[in-house]
This record gives structure tokens, sequence and C-alpha cells, in this order.
């Protein structure tokens, strides 16, 4: 079974700025070619306070079927009392190829664009105080 993921790209002034559009439409046709849009779902997010790492993406999962219609219509921010987060900066479309394979399908933290602050790399989602999802 695919495990369910929610990719918020924020469409905030300085994301958008920096072509977070692309980066959402390249998203929305990785999920499409690989026909995996009842598992996974782009969505615009909200200001995300990086404003000047964008575009800032916040991938969420994985999820159950019963978190996935939960988070559906929110717009989450990152956080410990949250579901599974990862928030990764300056993904512009040339890497969501990369990361959507690692993270959505590999269930692997994609390192190279994993927000550093709050990213704690010995853990596979790297949200600091965590244990693995698995
Ligand atoms: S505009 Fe994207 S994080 Fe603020």
């Amino acid at each position: 079974m695919v495990s369910k993921y929610k990719i918020c790209v924020c469409k905030g002034k300085s994301c958008t700025a920096n072509f977070s559009r692309d980066t959402k439409e390249a998203f929305e046709c990785l999920v499409q070619k690989k026909g995996l849009s009842k598992d996974i779902l782009v969505a615009d997010g909200g200001c995300y306070g990086r404003c000047t790492k964008g575009p800032n993406v916040l991938v969420i999962g994985p999820i159950s079927e019963e978190e996935f219609s939960t988070y559906r219509e929110q717009n989450l921010m990152p956080g410990p009392d949250g579901p599974k987060t990862q928030m990764y900066n300056e993904v512009t479309a040339n890497d969501c190829r990369e990361l959507f394979e690692q993270h959505c399908i590999a269930n692997k933290l994609f390192e190279p664009l994993a927000e550093k602050e709050t990213c704690d790399f010995t853990q596979p989602f790297g949200r600091k105080g965590e244990s693995s999802h698995e």
C-alpha cells in the first residue's frame, strides 16, 4: 500500500515571487504521472514565516487514511504537536522530482533541502524530538 502525503507549497508573496507556482505544478505533474492522486495531495500552503528561503514546501506524511482526510482541508504549520511534517526550503521545480522520489516514494528525508534549523538528520523524517515513523 502506498503511504499518504500532503505536499503544501507556499503561496505567500515572497515564495510566489520565487516561482513557487512552478514548484507546485511540478509536484502536481509528478503525482499525476505516477497515478498517485488518491494518495498524495498537492495543496497551497500559507506563509510559513520563512520568506527569505522560498519556495518553501511542507510535506506532511507518511500519514494514515484517517489523518489524510482530516488534514486535507487544513492549512497546517510545521511543529511538534501536529502530524509528521517536514519543511523543505528553496525547492525549485527542478528539485521536485528528487524530493518527491526520496520523501514520498522511498519514505526518506531529502536532506539537501530539508530545513536545517528544525531538522534532526538522525531521524528518517527529521523533526527534532520525534522518533522514527516506522
Ligand atoms: S511567503 Fe512563503 S514562507 Fe512566507
